[in-house]
């Protein structure tokens, strides 16, 4: 059982005693909070979406981010982020964020999903933070990882063990269509060119992306988007933010580490990977209860982007938590004259 404002009013032993009988971790007011974080970065990046400079784009969701997440309380600890502390300044794996006096969470976050999609002002682009009790996500680095996800029809169905037609053929029985009627949703790169083959083969259809694969993720767990599976390889990162979305959404996914080189194999390992082709089931990427936040940064298939308006701006963002699966979206009109700004 929860208790709505369980936490916030109160401080210090009284909160976590209450927080801990009436929902601890998984305070309903805390994803709450958290979306200002995803919205605050949204509209720092809003400025740049079409000015082809991916690294400007960038800074401003970290910093951003950064400053809004110190606007909340508790105790947070980066577990993904923007990299490790030397190549990057904030938001890096192991950095406390947060302003104390609370629950200890930890934090799997992507200020700027879409860096380049941002750039070119395409579509797709969001900020995104998961956040799940300590030590529940998978320490994922910053290598690639072979992802295969469904929404919660196919839960079960998926097999990343086995061949891309194997598994339309499981998820078109588990949704009772034919496997022409699939949306198979693919990162267009070079390295996926045999995945593309043999799922034209199969007779499924396709839809080609340049970038972002939460949101690809995200859209295969969703009947509106038309979308019914994302193949192929992306970022570990991502993965890990994406398997955090799906366990609110109900659907299922699996990965596999991909690595470039010895260099990426060394820096798993001392991060504690010890089987290098072992494949992660969703529980394994993001354990027990988890929240999902996100805001459009620019238009996408589920998510608006940011919309300025003389004096302020529109967001529109997805909240979600694992453990009662309410999914939430909540469009914001934020007064530039009248809010805090973190660096926005
Ligand atoms: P960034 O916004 O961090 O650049 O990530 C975009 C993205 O498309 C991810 O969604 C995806 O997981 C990854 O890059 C794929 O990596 P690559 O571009 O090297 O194929």
């Amino acid at each position: 059982m929860e208790q709505e404002g369980a936490y916030f009013p109160l401080k210090g032993f009284y909160a976590s005693v209450l927080t801990s009988k009436f929902g601890g971790f998984m305070d309903r007011n805390l994803a709450l909070e958290f979306v200002r974080v995803t919205e605050a970065a949204a509209l720092s990046v809003g400025r740049w979406i079409g000015r082809g400079d991916e690294k400007a784009a960038d800074h401003a969701a970290v910093e951003s981010m950064r400053k809004a997440f110190d606007s909340i309380h508790f105790f947070g600890t980066i577990k993904i982020g923007e990299g490790e502390r030397d190549e990057a300044p904030m938001l890096y794996i192991g950095e406390k964020v947060g302003a104390g006096d609370g629950p200890n969470i930890d934090i799997a976050c992507d200020p700027l999903e879409g860096t380049t999609i941002t750039a070119l002002g395409r579509s797709e682009a969001l900020s995104v933070i998961a956040a799940a009790e300590e030590g529940n996500f998978l320490h994922a680095p910053d290598t690639y990882m072979d992802k295969i996800a469904v929404g919660g029809r196919a839960k079960g169905a998926i097999d990343i063990t086995k061949s891309p037609s194997w598994n339309l053929k499981e998820v078109a029985k588990a949704t009772n269509k034919s496997i022409q009627d699939l949306m198979v949703i693919i990162l267009d790169r070079p390295r996926h060119a045999d995945l593309i083959a043999e799922v034209r083969d199969a007779g499924a259809r396709i839809r080609l992306i340049g970038d972002g694969d939460v949101s690809a993720a995200i859209a295969a767990a969703q009947d509106e988007t038309g979308i019914d599976i994302l193949i192929g390889i992306g970022g570990a990162p991502e993965g890990v933010i994406a398997a955090a979305a799906l366990k609110c959404l109900g659907g299922d996914m699996q990965g596999v580490l991909k690595f470039r080189n010895d260099e990426e194999r060394a820096r798993a390992k001392a991060m504690g990977i010890k089987d290098e082709n072992k494949v992660y089931s969703i529980e394994e990427m993001a354990r027990g209860n988890v929240m999902f936040i996100a805001t459009g940064i620019t238009n996408g298939s589920y998510l608006n982007g940011v919309r300025y308006y003389g004096g302020g701006a529109h967001t529109h963002s997805i909240v979600m938590r694992s453990e009662t699966k309410t999914i939430r979206e909540i469009k914001t009109m934020h007064s530039f004259d009248h809010k805090p700004r973190y660096g926005w």
